[in-house]
């Protein structure tokens, strides 16, 4: 087994799931509960946005995040179902997390707006805000059958390595060619 998931990748990974859903759990709610908790979302995700640029190698964009014709070429090859396993992010899940950085910063840049004494009761941002957040969940629900899709593919659980941070190294036995 190797390490490939430092602890601040993970418990950053964990606490902004626990946060942006508890966002949307409490968006209904009064006081400024789910303000802060979408503010501690955006603090997180500062924070893991530095780590990928001077973070361990796993945690970092440059080693995951490859361009649209690699990427293409591994849907290709998901699609041919002889994709090769990945110990760090595979192309596709790698864009699903850039995906879901962005849609979580436009979700709190249009609460946030919606605080302003400009925009307050402004009936679209108020829209923009739930149609974004709606977004932002399918997406989420996309990255967990990914996940899904990934561990039974490889037969390794992708969760689990999200908690402890290990994965079985190539030699160790592999589904399909390793990279
Ligand atoms: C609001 C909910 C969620 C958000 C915003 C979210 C976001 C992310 C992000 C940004 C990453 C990249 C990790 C990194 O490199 O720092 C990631 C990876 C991952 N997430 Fe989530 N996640 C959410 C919920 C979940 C849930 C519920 C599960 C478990 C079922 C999960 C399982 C994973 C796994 C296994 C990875 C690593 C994937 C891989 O091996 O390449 N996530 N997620
Ligand atoms: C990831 C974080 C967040 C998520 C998932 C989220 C999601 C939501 C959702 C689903 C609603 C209900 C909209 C409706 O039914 O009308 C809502 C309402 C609201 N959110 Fe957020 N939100 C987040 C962060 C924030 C932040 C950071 C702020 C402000 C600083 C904020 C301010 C508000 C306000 C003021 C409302 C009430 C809007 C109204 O009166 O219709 N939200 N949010």
């Amino acid at each position: 087994m190797i390490d490939v998931w430092d602890p601040f990748l993970r418990i950053a990974h964990w606490t902004l799931a626990i946060t942006v859903f508890g966002a949307w759990l409490t968006r209904h709610s009064a006081g400024r509960l789910h303000e802060w908790l979408g503010y501690t979302a955006l603090v997180i995700l500062i924070g893991r946005v530095l780590w990928g640029g001077i973070g361990p190698h796993h945690a970092r964009f440059s080693t995951f995040v490859l361009s649209a014709a690699e990427t293409m070429g591994y849907a290709r090859q998901v699609l041919a179902r002889e994709e090769p396993r990945h110990v760090g992010h595979n192309p596709l899940g790698a864009w699903m997390i850039v995906a879901l950085i962005i849609a979580i910063l436009l979700v709190i840049a249009t609460g946030w707006l919606y605080t302003t004494e400009t925009y307050w009761g402004v009936e679209w941002v108020a829209r923009l805000h739930d149609g974004l957040s709606n977004f932002l969940f399918l997406l989420v629900a996309l990255h967990i059958a990914g996940v899904a899709y990934s561990s039974l593919r490889h037969r390794e659980n992708l969760v689990g390595a999200m908690v402890h941070g290990r994965k079985r190294t190539p030699a160790e036995g592999d589904h399909g060619q390793s990279v």
